[in-house]
């Protein structure tokens, strides 16, 4: 069976992946029903499993006051840990497409870059913890620096004026921490140009979804000839 194609979208908060993840599934239905029909997953982290979802609580609640970065990053591989072996790596094994709103370049990005962790720290880690599972594609959603703080800060009020679960800790942070999140994710598209489509510029919803698609088909073709 050959292996599945594992993709994730990374961007910061209140990037639009959440609405691309999903009209990207529902362009592979009809698009590559033979691949997608019923082989596409859908997750997220942190959460997509029972014990993520805890986990995910504990780390977005801002109740948790006092998290040391290294333990936030721990919460974040011991969730991406479970992920892989609950839903991620069987998926892959089953030759399915997994779809992943965020993953390791997150923990790169923002304990790495916004927490002052350092890359490497978390790049270790990977390679212990997750195995060094890698995606076949990222697709980071990355507009300027200015407009990426704008629509944090648009995102964060809409947070704090809903009700419902508290998942407000990383809205609160600042532009500073925002800004080193927004460095750190450039400087993984550099270091990585293959795997890592950078989808930049003030693009509209179907602007973004139609150049996600152009690179997710190319890598479906390009699977297809392999096997
Ligand atoms: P979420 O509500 O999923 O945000 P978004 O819709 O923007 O993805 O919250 C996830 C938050 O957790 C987000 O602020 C980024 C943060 N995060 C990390 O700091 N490190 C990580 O490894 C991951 C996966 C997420």
């Amino acid at each position: 069976m050959p292996r599945g194609l594992f993709i994730t979208l990374e961007g910061l908060d209140g990037s639009g992946k959440t609405t691309q993840i999903r009209r990207l599934a529902a362009w592979l239905k009809t698009r590559f029903p033979s691949e997608a029909s019923d082989e596409t997953i859908l997750t997220r982290q942190p959460g997509g499993t029972e014990t993520g979802d805890r986990i995910r609580t504990l780390v977005l609640d801002s109740r948790s006051t006092g998290l040391d970065p290294m333990t936030e990053m721990a919460l974040m591989f011991a969730d991406r840990a479970q992920a892989i072996a609950e839903v991620i790596q069987p998926a892959l094994d089953a030759g399915k497409i997994v779809l992943c709103d965020r993953f390791t370049d997150s923990t790169e990005a923002y304990q790495g870059g916004g927490r002052k962790l350092g890359s490497e720290i978390v790049l270790a880690l990977h390679r212990l913890l997750c195995r060094n599972l890698q995606p076949d594609l990222t697709l980071l959603l990355l507009p300027s620096l200015e407009a990426s703080l704008d629509r944090a800060r648009r995102r964060n009020q809409r947070t704090a004026d809903q009700n419902g679960p508290d998942e407000s800790r990383f809205e609160a942070e600042q532009d500073a921490f925002y800004r080193r999140v927004w460095e750190k994710y450039r400087e993984i598209a550099r270091r990585d140009p293959t795997r890592v489509v950078l989808i930049e510029g003030e693009l509209s919803i179907d602007e973004v979804h139609q150049q996600i698609t152009t690179a997710v088909a190319a890598r479906l073709i390009a699977a297809s000839e392999k096997s």
